[in-house]
């Protein structure tokens, strides 16, 4: 059987790691804990975090003059993208003010605990996804929904159909990776603010987990067999 491949459109602004992209992981700084359960490096620290410069540019000329930005921030990987995100942005903003803006983008943040069940191991019930929001805190709002990673794409989309019925101003998506998983293809979705197209594997760090470890390693990594076993619960 032939292979379909991830039909990646020209017109997505997002840096595409190809299929079969490996750095090894000792070429990079990496605790000792870890290195025995990670198999190799997918995007090193420098690389993300230069692409998350660009995108809070990329944000940032989006709402400079819309007065107000409220950012909703998916809970609980998305914390280590947000972190830098936010602090790239505010880097701009206070330039702007040293150079005479009288008035500074009001930024409003609010952290979004989305709660999911899970059918299989990735497979979610779409149904029991709760976006705890209400409509005050939407309607009429310019809302920027922080994620780090569009994978099945359940929870981003469900998130968006709750939302739309809140009738904000404008409605958009900051997402630090979109996966080339086929099965989120029928959701026709790309964020509007995207970071890098990755590969379909497991990946981890940079805020992402594997049973809650490996949150706080610094590159986005690719777990290895052993990795697996260990930190099983
Ligand atoms: N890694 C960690 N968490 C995730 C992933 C992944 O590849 N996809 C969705 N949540
Ligand atoms: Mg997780």
């Amino acid at each position: 059987m032939v292979e379909q491949s991830y039909p990646v459109q020209k017109e997505w602004n997002a840096i595409n790691i190809p299929d079969g992209t490996r750095f090894e992981k000792d070429h990079f700084p990496l605790s000792r804990n870890y290195k025995a359960y990670i198999d190799y490096v997918l995007i090193s620290e420098g690389f993300l975090r230069d692409r998350i410069d660009r995108m809070a540019q990329n944000i940032y000329a989006e709402y400079r003059d819309k007065g107000q930005l409220d950012i909703l921030v998916i809970m609980n990987s998305a914390f280590k993208f947000f972190t830098d995100l936010l602090s790239a942005i505010n880097k701009l903003s206070e330039g702007d003010f040293a150079k005479g803006d009288e008035e500074r983008l009001k930024i409003r943040v609010r952290y979004c605990k989305i709660t999911t069940q899970h059918l299989n191991l990735g497979v979610v019930d779409i149904e029991k996804i709760h976006v705890p929001v209400t409509k005050e805190e939407i309607i009429g709002k310019n809302i920027l929904v922080v994620e780090d990673i569009f994978d099945s794409g359940s929870t981003i989309i469900k998130t968006r159909d709750v939302l739309k019925e809140y009738e904000p101003g404008t409605l958009k998506f900051a997402i630090l990776f979109h996966k080339k998983n086929l099965k989120n293809l029928k959701h026709n979705f790309f964020g509007d603010f995207v970071g890098f197209i990755i590969p379909d594997v497991f990946v981890i760090g940079y805020g992402m987990d594997y049973n809650e470890y490996y949150r706080d390693l610094n590159h986005l990594c690719v777990i290895n067999q052993e990795g697996i076993e260990h930190f099983k619960q």
